[in-house]
């Protein structure tokens, strides 16, 4: 891990790195991108522009949270309650997917990304599915940095599935009732084989989890920021770490 992070952490001049140390950085860092049509209207731009820019603030997220050593990110791209928006909306936020990886999937592979996607692939438009599918599939033997799009995705939608799958498998004879455990259920999410989020970051200053992996976040350090997600950057991630790095976890125990 030592290996993956930026040489800044020996750089005296730079004032960042040493809030933080590397032996308890997040391993899994979850983000609500929040405020871009706000951060718009300020500028008196399209909504669709913030939507733009905050494509471009996930590039900078990926490589500042590659670079500190986190292992998971999971980045809240689109919701089942995203379908509630104007067409062009919804439209132009399916497409960025696809510009993304255009861009970026080489850079991305260069850097050992893994990327994986969790969500409902049905009613995902096929170019979506398609670029988003694509690039799991080239990058699955990758094991840097997992970058993980929840894209159509909710968090009660996610339970309930599983809750299903589970059903099924007792109307099917193969499961009984009491065997139902956490284990059990963390296996039907579509987390599966991800470790739960150590920190969540909203931006925005919305202070709320808006159906966003209402299982795994039981536990998390949640950080809020007011600034739009247009404008997040790498101190920004930087000071998210730090605030964790502060925080005492006691998982309902003591210290
Ligand atoms: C919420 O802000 C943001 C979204 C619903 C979309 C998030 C998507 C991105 C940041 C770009 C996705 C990038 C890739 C790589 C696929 P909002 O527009 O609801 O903000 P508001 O509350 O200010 O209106």
């Amino acid at each position: 891990m030592i290996k993956r992070i930026r040489s800044w952490w020996m750089q005296k001049d730079s004032p960042k790195p040493m809030d933080i140390t590397k032996d308890n950085i997040p391993e899994h860092v979850a983000i609500i991108m929040d405020g871009n049509g706000r951060w718009a209207k300020r500028l008196g731009l399209p909504r669709i522009v913030g939507h733009h820019n905050g494509m471009k603030a996930v590039k900078r997220a990926t490589i500042a949270a590659d670079e500190l050593g986190i292992k998971y990110l999971t980045m809240y791209t689109f919701s089942t309650e995203n379908w509630k928006r104007p067409k062009d909306e919804v439209d132009f936020l399916m497409r960025l997917p696809q510009e993304f990886l255009a861009i970026e999937l080489d850079e991305l592979i260069e850097r050992n990304v893994q990327i994986r996607m969790m969500g409902d692939k049905e009613g995902l438009p096929s170019h979506t599915l398609k670029a988003m599918e694509d690039a799991v599939q080239l990058t699955a033997g990758n094991d840097g940095l997992v970058l993980n799009f929840a894209l159509n995705y909710g968090g009660r939608k996610e339970i309930t599935d599983g809750m299903i799958l589970l059903g099924q498998e007792i109307e099917a004879g193969r499961l009984k009732a009491e065997d139902i455990t956490p284990t059990l259920i963390e296996n039907h999410l579509k987390t599966y084989g991800l470790p739960d989020p150590d920190l969540l970051i909203r931006t925005s200053g919305e202070m709320r989890i808006s159906n966003f992996m209402l299982w795994q976040l039981a536990y998390s350090e949640l950080w809020f920021t007011d600034i739009y997600w247009p404008e997040f950057n790498e101190d920004h991630l930087h000071d998210a770490v730090a605030e964790y790095q502060r925080r005492t976890r006691r998982y309902g125990g003591l210290s």
